[in-house]
């Protein structure tokens, strides 16, 4: 792929929805067209898009799908309908809140325009989408922007699993700050873990950060503390699924190791999200459901190669939750928002959050 390119991560183009596949990459940058519902259940189940934003805005295309060719013309017929796709998008994957909240925005369109006929709730749907899609784009900016400010030039920055433009529309978060950094001139000096079992951050973070022209190294995920210890990592920066009232923090499992590694070594520890992941429903971490995939995950490479023997036990949740007292700051497209983050995530994250959908 030629450097700099612009890359969008998921589109609505030619009446279907356009991803990049992101279990082809980084061998090659393949796009999948997808105009089923089943198909894009699947390919959030799979992760062939994947990361909390880029979730949000799959989940309101996909409501749009769904409701598109519905043949009714009664709109109470219609608003069943409506929730029923949503409630099968949100059976795809439990953690990452903007997954629902993308439904949820949908949803809110369906409930707020109850008078309009169906053919006009179709066209608003379509409006809602696309809005979802072009505020991430902005919204990503200004976490970029926000999260800059944290970062001196010459930083040595560790992340995890990807953050980046493939988790969100075409910018990111975590690593959203950083090609900000690179935009203001810093020069930064990137260190990705791994990210077991399924890569991300080898497959994905590498080649995003690569291909932006940002200076990469890729490390095991067991080769953090080792880096800290000599010195070597300024700060960590990793994105998040889910962000509870008091700051608790579900990311990619592996975070609260890093975390916690941060504080034993007084680096500090940054999360980069958008308002659209935080959950003021809940009340702290415990309240995060926390998805558990399946056992070859861990017992083979890609299903490919298998590294375990046949019948071992596994564990293998997706996600682990940081407890706020591990986490510096978390940057927003709001601004940043410090400890103690109870007090502080209410203030600046707005309380108003539509629940036309609860699932
Ligand atoms: O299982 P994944 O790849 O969807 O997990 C993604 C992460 O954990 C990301 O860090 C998170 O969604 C934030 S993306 C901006």
């Amino acid at each position: 792929m030629k450097k700099n390119s612009h890359l969008q991560t998921i589109e609505w183009k030619n009446n279907k929805i356009r991803i990049i596949d992101q279990t082809r990459l980084p061998k090659g940058l393949v796009y999948l067209d997808i105009d089923n519902l089943r198909d894009l259940w699947l390919a959030i189940r799979e992760l062939k898009v994947r990361g909390a934003p880029a979730l949000g805005a799959a989940a309101a295309l996909g409501v749009y799908l769904g409701s598109k060719n519905l043949k009714t013309k009664s709109r109470e017929v219609f608003n069943k309908e409506l929730f029923r796709i949503a409630d099968y998008l949100a059976s795809s994957r439990p953690t990452a809140r903007n997954l629902f909240w993308g439904i949820e925005r949908m949803c809110g369109v369906a409930e707020k325009f109850k008078g309009r006929s169906v053919e006009e709730i179709k066209r608003l749907l379509f409006k809602e989408a696309q809005a979802v899609i072009k505020e991430d784009k902005v919204t990503c900016r200004k976490i970029g922007l926000w999260g800059a400010r944290l970062i001196k030039d010459n930083s040595t920055v560790l992340t995890i699993c990807n953050a980046g433009i493939l988790a969100t529309i075409d910018y990111g978060t975590a690593l959203g700050v950083l090609y900000r950094c690179k935009e203001e001139g810093k020069r930064l000096k990137v260190y990705a873990c791994e990210t077991r079992p399924l890569l991300q951050g080898a497959r994905l973070t590498t080649w995003e950060l690569q291909n932006k022209g940002i200076d990469v190294t890729l490390i095991c995920d067991n080769m953090a503390a080792s880096l800290m210890q000599q010195g070597k990592i300024d700060l960590v920066i990793t994105g998040a699924d889910r962000i509870a009232v008091n700051g608790d923090t579900a990311n990619k499992i592996g975070t609260l190791g890093l975390a916690i590694l941060c504080r034993y070594h007084k680096i500090p520890f940054y999360i980069a999200a958008p308002s659209s992941t935080f959950d003021l429903s809940i009340k702290s971490g415990r309240g995060i459901l926390i998805e558990q995939r399946k056992p070859e995950e861990v017992t083979s490479l890609f299903s490919k190669i298998t590294i375990a023997p046949k019948g071992v036990r596994v564990f293998n949740p997706a996600f682990d939750v940081t407890p706020n007292n591990l986490i510096s700051a978390i940057i927003t497209e709001k601004g940043i928002i410090r400890p103690s983050f109870r007090a502080n995530i209410r203030k600046i994250i707005s309380s108003v959050q539509r629940r036309a959908y609860s699932g």
